[in-house]
């Protein structure tokens, strides 16, 4: 099953973006693969994998795109935002720095992507919450302040992994 023969109504772009090691490639891996990796290196340059879904009848595939969270392994920076229809900012929960750095982040994409795109904040590794360093409403009142979708996650244990991407491909739709 899957690609084979079906007729794609809609391709939609959606990049991921924040810090090293906050879980973007283990949440793509999660979302596109049910597949999660404790010892994921770093990403080197760019990745992408699709996952074709149906969504109001209409047959969507999603190409979602990883980079690299540390900037001496990250690509070209504009080729990266072409064409992106969503994007999700993440950061790590138990890394307050990561967080702090969202406003950075969401200032290079709002520099780079097409003013409509979607966004989603997103606070990955919900699994360690013993560690937590980003209360939720510190989150929650940054995405009030700029307009953004927030969820919090788990990569590894799966939580809300498929209800963000949902959320934001509906949305996009
Ligand atoms: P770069 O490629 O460097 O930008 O990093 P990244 O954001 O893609 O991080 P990656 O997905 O490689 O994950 C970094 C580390 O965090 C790995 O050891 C993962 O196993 C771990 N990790 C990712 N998601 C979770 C999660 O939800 N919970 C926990 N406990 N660990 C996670």
């Amino acid at each position: 099953y899957g690609d084979y023969n079906q007729k794609i109504d809609y391709v939609f772009k959606v990049v991921l973006i924040g810090d090293s090691a906050v879980g973007k490639t283990q949440l793509l891996a999660r979302f596109a693969r049910n597949a999660f990796n404790v010892d994921s290196k770093a990403t080197i340059g760019v990745e992408f994998q699709t996952k074709t879904l149906i969504i109001d009848n209409k047959t969507v595939k999603a190409q979602i795109w990883d980079t690299a969270g540390q900037e001496r392994y990250r690509a070209v920076t504009s080729a990266y935002y072409r064409g992106a229809v969503g994007a999700m900012l993440v950061y790590d929960m138990t890394k307050r720095q990561s967080f702090d750095h969202m406003a950075r982040w969401l200032e290079e994409l709002r520099g780079h992507a097409d003013k409509n795109i979607v966004i989603m904040l997103i606070g990955n590794k919900c699994d360690l919450a013993s560690l937590r360093a980003v209360p939720t409403e510190d989150a929650e009142e940054f995405a009030q302040r700029e307009n953004l979708f927030f969820m919090e996650t788990s990569a590894l244990e799966s939580t809300n992994v498929e209800t963000c991407f949902l959320t934001i491909l509906t949305e996009i739709y």
